[in-house]
This record gives structure tokens, C-alpha cells and sequence, in this order.
């Protein structure tokens, strides 16, 4: 299996958390006689720096001819005074629109031995294992015009969705929710918003083709509730962008840090990985950021862009036999821990498990 991966760290805990991603990405490959080239590339503030720009050309070429990109974080403090089209964020928004993904896969499941991170308690967390699908390329995010008028102290954006764009990502979800529990919930704000009510009305329309799987329809207030309430319930959550963005954080609440939340963009041209916590500046360069996010999205790397499934799967299961050996990062450490590790040192332990998993079930393939 031959595989080009484009690296773009980005800023703050970007680089140190995508290092140890890259790493079990290469053992994978030693392990399996798979062929990954890694390149590196820069965007956001690393590249306002370097170039300018949040997106420099050279970046999005090398991105475009890849087979993944595997992004770090983007966002630095030192360029929050620019305009929102002039920030390392900008750059992101920019890649994101370019390789066309709109299909943004954000899972949140329950470890159980994390079970006493979350501020939820054990019975409610127990069980949950959702997968969020938000729709990535349209929304107040993208749509236009947009404006801050500093001369009347006033400022719009634009909520625009076109059926065509609700009918592919809703596909994603359904099409998702058939390798898995059968359900899709999909979460909008049709009481207040026509969006939502095309966003409704489009939904229910491609639920007709996948008579197999349920669909319920959720106010967008009373969802952020009920996802505290009862996390069991919900299978596939399919939103729009901004719904998404919020309600994948608050779903961090659950798995008990940001910092285990990986993701996956499909649809597009390339697909684009990415954690889904952000720049962390505060704790960049410390050694004290969470590397499982990134290496968790390494592994939907392999599943969606390698077809690797098995190898995602190892990564999975060695991040879980991790964490079950009681290792933690800062973020996830609970009073006294003589087992506190450091972002290198976890990467490490996952490491290890992962040799060993695949040795086994290699060993088990040659008898
Ligand atoms: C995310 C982030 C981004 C977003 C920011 C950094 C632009 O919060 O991926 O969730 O809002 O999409
Ligand atoms: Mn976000």
C-alpha cells in the first residue's frame, strides 16, 4: 500500500502532538511493509510568518497532490487584533474549502477507564459511543456577504445552505449510521431558522433511501441538553457547521478532554485529519499536551484514506490498552498520578502497545 501524507503541524501544541501521530503512522507502515511518504508543509501563524499568509500556494499544492492531509492545530494570540480573512484560522477555513471535504467526522466516545474524567457521572457516560457529522463547507462559516461596518457599529453573517449541500452530507450520515446502530439524529433550529427548515425538509427527503435506519429531528437547544442527559441515545448526529463546531466540544464532556477528540474530513478531493482541539497556545512547547486526539485521527487517517481498517483498529485498541494501564497526560490526570506522562512519553506507550498488537496477531497469521 503506497500512501503520500501532507503534515501541515500548524501552531501552538500542532507540532508536538502530530510528531507522536506521524510516529505510529510509520510503524504502521514498518509493521505492515506499507509504503507511507510523509512531506511537511506550513499554515496558520507558522505560515504568516514564514510566508505572510495563513495558506501559502506551496502548502496548497503539495496538499492537492497528496492522498491525506494530516493537520495539527491553527490560532496563535500574537494575530488577534487581524481581520478574520488575515488569520491563521483563515488558513484552515481556506484548505478546508479547497480540498472540498464537507463531511467532518467527529467521534465521542466514552472510554471507560476515563470514566472518572468526565464531571458527568459513570452511568451516564457509560455506553456512549456517537459520532458527530458536520457539514464543514457552508453555513455562517462561508457564506457571504459578511461584514463588519465599523462606520454604523453594526455586523452581519450569512446562514445560506443549498439543498445539494444538505442532500451529500446527510448521505454521509446515513451511509455511517448503517455500519453502526441504524440511527441518525439530526439537529437543527427549524422553529427559528428557513435554513433549518430546508435543512429538515432535505433530510427527511434522503432518509427515504435508507429505509433501515431511523431518523429523529432535534431542536438544537434542547439536543445540547439531552447529549448530557442521555449520550447513550444518540448514534450519528448530523448537523450544520456551526451547530457542529459547538456541539463537538461539548461532547469532549463526555470522553472528559478535548484532548482525546480526533477527526476526519470526507468528500473532497483529499481528505483532511485534524484533532479536534485547538492550538492550546498556553501549553505549547511544555510537553504537557494530549497526543491521542492526534493519534486517534492518524487511525481514521488509515480507515478512510488507506482502507486500513485493522491498523486503525490496533491504534485504537493500543490507545485504550494505555489508558487502561492507568497512563495519563496532564489533562487527563486526577489529583496524585505517579503515572503522569509527558506528550512524548505517551506517544511512546502507544508506541509500544502497538508493537505488540500487531507482533500478536502477525504471529497469529503465520501459524
Ligand atoms: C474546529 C475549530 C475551527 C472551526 C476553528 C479553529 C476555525 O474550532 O475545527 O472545531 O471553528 O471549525
Ligand atoms: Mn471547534
Amino acid at each position: 500500500m503506497k500512501l503520500k501524507v501532507l503534515v501541515v503541524a500548524g501552531d501552538g501544541i500542532g507540532p508536538e502532538v502530530t510528531a507522536e501521530a506521524v510516529r505510529i503512522l510509520r510503524s504502521v507502515a514498518e509493521l505492515g511493509g506499507h509504503d507511507f511518504e510523509f512531506r511537511e508543509a506550513v499554515i496558520g501563524g507558522a505560515a504568516i510568518k514564514a510566508h505572510g499568509t495563513p495558506l501559502p500556494e506551496s502548502t496548497l499544492e503539495a496538499a492537492l497532490e497528496s492522498d491525506a492531509v494530516l493537520l495539527g492545530a491553527v490560532g496563535s494570540n500574537e494575530f488577534n487584533a487581524l481581520p478574520p480573512d488575515k488569520r491563521p484560522e483563515a488558513g484552515l477555513l481556506q484548505i478546508r474549502q479547497a480540498l472540498g471535504g464537507y463531511g467532518n467526522l467527529r467521534p465521542a466516545f466514552a472510554w471507560p477507564s476515563l470514566a472518572v474524567n468526565s464531571p458527568l457521572k459513570p452511568e451516564v457516560t457509560d455506553g456512549a459511543d456517537i459520532i458527530f457529522v458536520r457539514e464543514l463547507l457552508g453555513g455562517l462559516y462561508f457564506g457571504q456577504p459578511r461584514e463588519w461596518n465599523r462606520e454604523t457599529n453594526s455586523a452581519y453573517n450569512t446562514m445560506r445552505y443549498t439543498r445539494d449541500e444538505i442532500v451529500r452530507v446527510a448521505r454521509v450520515a446515513f451511509e455511517l449510521a448503517g455500519s453502526r446502530r441504524q440511527k441518525v439524529t439530526s439537529v437543527d433550529k427549524a422553529n427559528v431558522l428557513e435554513t433549518s427548515q430546508l435543512w429538515r425538509a432535505t433530510v427527511t427527503e434522503v432518509a427515504k433511501d435508507y429505509p433501515g435506519i431511523a431518523l429523529d429531528h432535534q431542536y438544537v437547544d434542547s439536543f445540547a441538553m439531552h447529549l448530557m442527559n442521555i449520550p447513550r441515545n444518540f448514534d450519528v448526529v448530523l448537523t450544520e457547521n456551526l451547530f457542529g463546531d459547538i456541539l463537538s466540544d461539548e461532547a469532549a464532556v463526555i470522553t472528559g478532554s478535548l484532548g482525546m477528540l480526533p477527526s476526519a474530513t470526507v468528500g473532497g478531493k483529499v481528505n483532511l485529519y485534524e484533532p479536534v482541539h485547538g492550538s492550546a497556545p498556553d501549553i505549547a512547547g511544555k510537553g504537557l499536551a494530549n497526543p491521542l486526539g492526534a493519534i486517534l485521527t492518524g487511525a481514521m487517517l488509515l480507515r478512510h484514506s488507506a482502507g486500513l481498517d485493522q491498523d486503525a483498529q490496533a491504534i485504537e485498541t493500543a490507545v485504550r490498552k494505555v489508558l487502561e494501564a492507568g497512563y495519563r497526560t496532564a489533562d487527563l490526570v486526577r489529583g496524585e498520578s505517579k503515572q503522569k506522562l509527558t506528550t512524548q512519553e505517551m506517544g511512546q506507550k502507544v508506541f509500544e502497545a502497538l508493537n505488540e498488537i500487531i507482533d500478536r496477531s502477525q504471529a497469529l497469521h503465520a501459524v
